[in-house]
């Protein structure tokens, strides 16, 4: 736990486009005793994005973007994060590709978490066509953000049973229920 008190902890900001459940688990884990990181900030490129409910709940600052002009809404972003210092970035279900330039200025520190096993399925609509392929196995992985989507390194996959029963949906609620668990791991794997 020591080696995270001062200037260890990492400064987070999380980026949504959605419910934020994965959000929700990231808070609950930054508010534990050991946690190597605190979140100071919640970024959404939807202004309706249910997760950004949680900024009020939690104390957290909010920043909407609107990402019509990706560069305009990057340069903002990134002089937000430079003047909050923040240090790590963590993608939970935001649905935007981030340009080279982003990704460079923030090399190493980006975050996403995916519902596959990459590189298995890497872009959208993963439990439909993981389903539709007849998979026996799907899952989720944490790994660094490259300039390739859904390439960068990987930090740590959790592998999930698919059942004959199981459709998008409920493969989809599986797959979350053990995201939830998944990215505060990798995050520990990292700074552990
Ligand atoms: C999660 O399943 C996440 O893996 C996925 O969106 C969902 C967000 O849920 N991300 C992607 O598909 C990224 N390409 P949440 O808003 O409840 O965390």
């Amino acid at each position: 736990m020591k080696k995270f008190v001062g200037k260890n902890i990492h400064k987070t900001a999380i980026f949504i486009s959605g419910k934020g459940t994965n959000l929700l688990s990231l808070i609950k884990f930054s508010n534990t005793k050991s946690s190597p990181i605190t979140i100071e900030a919640i970024i959404s490129d939807k202004s309706k994005a249910k997760g950004l409910n949680l900024a009020k709940k939690y104390n957290i600052k909010k920043f909407v973007i609107n990402f019509k002009k990706r560069s305009l809404a990057e340069r903002k972003i990134l002089s937000f994060l430079n003047k909050s210092q923040i240090n790590l970035v963590c993608l939970a279900g935001f649905m935007r590709i981030l340009s080279k330039n982003f990704i460079k200025n923030y090399k190493g520190k980006i975050l996403n978490i995916h519902p596959s096993l990459l590189p298995k399925y890497k872009g959208l609509n993963t439990h439909e066509r993981v389903i539709k392929n007849k998979e026996k196995y799907s899952g989720c992985t944490v790994h660094f953000v490259n300039s390739k989507l859904d390439s960068g390194k990987i930090i740590l996959q959790k592998k999930v049973k698919i059942t004959k029963k199981d459709n998008p949906k409920t493969l989809s609620k599986k797959i979350l229920k053990q995201e939830h668990i998944l990215y505060p791991r990798a995050i520990k794997k990292l700074f552990f």
